[in-house]
């Protein structure tokens, strides 16, 4: 079985197929309007979404399939304790194929290890977004034609944005990528983000305190929310969220073809009045958003169909059982599951969290 849990499970020919399987969707509506006639999507959510939840519904309608789920745990028996390993497996019995967010990073791994049909992450806090990396990779084939070659500035949340960390796993698999990351301390990157993607896959970054000082040299500048939702401590909360507003006044110096993305929700970092200038290309994102997860169903369903057994859930060398998990929000602290490391792929000696990427704690 087939499931995306992180973009790179998508190989980059799987990955440019199901972007060209979505050009092919916009270019031709009325020949997919059957495609998955008789055929179930569950999303599961158990964190708030609009576009995400909403995007993957009008896909499976427009495939001419159902969707069945829930989005709000409360109303379920998660609330009386059911594990995300128990309800895929009750799911399992009623749907083809399961779109699942979970503010428990890990958890989508977890349903995917437990689940007889294909399981897609829709966001596991603030580890991965994968649905969301294949929108932005439409918009980017749409909007500038090309994965190679592009100068990224990924803007203001990147600590607690899984929608940066997925994108720059994507994006570290094409060739002359360059990523410049521009956050307060608070909010830089993760460490495994650095080491285990960007030092890896050779893909340069540079760590910058404001947009304006390389708005001129940027292909895409991908805004991101402040996500007040992940942090433990308020105040520290409020001195970061208004550290970085985009204005008409900031975009002065950029080049003509440049792409502003944000995946939405925006809050106040990018004013309205940015909405009017042409290369805010955030809303048409959106309905990418929906033509990509139209693409991915019909990729997954197709490879259970074909008994597709290739993908390995638990990597090689994992260790069962002998660390626990610094991060307080994987789904090993808050599930009974087993406690899964790897070997960090950096060759440091240390090993990582197979749910989150984080360290084991000391
Ligand atoms: C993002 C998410 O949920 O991670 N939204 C989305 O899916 N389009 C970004 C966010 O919430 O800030």
């Amino acid at each position: 079985m087939r499931h995306i849990i992180d973009p790179t499970d998508l190989s980059r020919e799987e990955l440019d197929e199901v972007i060209n399987l979505a050009l092919d969707i916009i270019d031709h509506r009325e020949k997919y309007s059957e495609a998955c006639k008789g055929k179930k999507l569950a999303t599961l959510f158990y964190e708030p979404s609009t576009r995400t939840r909403l995007s993957f519904t009008a896909a499976m309608m427009e495939l001419g399939g159902n969707v069945l789920g829930f989005t709000d745990a409360q109303s379920t028996s998660a609330s009386k304790g059911e594990t995300v390993a128990d309800t895929t497996k009750v799911i399992s019995c009623f749907a083809d194929i399961i779109a699942m967010r979970h503010f428990e990073e890990g958890a989508a791994l977890v349903s995917a290890m437990n689940a007889g049909i294909p399981v897609i992450n829709a966001g596991d806090g603030s580890h991965s977004h994968p649905t969301q990396t294949l929108t932005d990779l439409l918009t980017i084939k749409r909007e500038i034609g090309r994965f190679d070659n592009i100068k990224i500035g990924f803007c203001g949340d990147l600590r607690f944005g899984r929608t940066v960390h997925s994108l720059i796993k994507a994006l570290a698999r094409y060739s002359g990528v360059e990523v410049i990351l521009i956050a307060p301390d608070e909010l830089r990157l993760p460490d495994y983000m650095k080491y285990e993607v960007c030092e890896k896959y050779g893909v340069p970054y540079r760590e910058v305190k404001t947009m304006e000082e390389v708005m001129p040299e940027l292909d895409i500048l991908y805004m991101t929310r402040v996500q007040k939702e992940r942090f433990l401590d308020e105040d520290e909360f409020d001195r970061v969220k208004d550290a970085f507003i985009l204005t008409p006044e900031k975009l002065a110096t950029a080049k003509p073809e440049l792409r502003i993305l944000h995946p939405l929700p925006r809050v106040n970092e990018i004013t309205v009045e940015v909405d009017a200038d042409p290369r805010a290309a955030y809303f048409r994102q959106v309905e990418n958003g929906k033509f990509v997860r139209m693409a991915l169903i019909l990729t997954l369903l197709k490879w259970a169909a074909e008994g597709d057994d290739k993908q390995k859930l638990i990597p090689e060398g994992t260790i069962v059982n002998q660390h626990r998990c610094s991060n307080r929000r994987c789904i090993s602290n808050m599930e009974n599951v087993d406690r899964l490391f790897r070997p960090a792929s950096d060759g440091s000696g240390i090993y990582r969290c197979v749910y989150c990427e984080s360290k084991p704690a000391k």
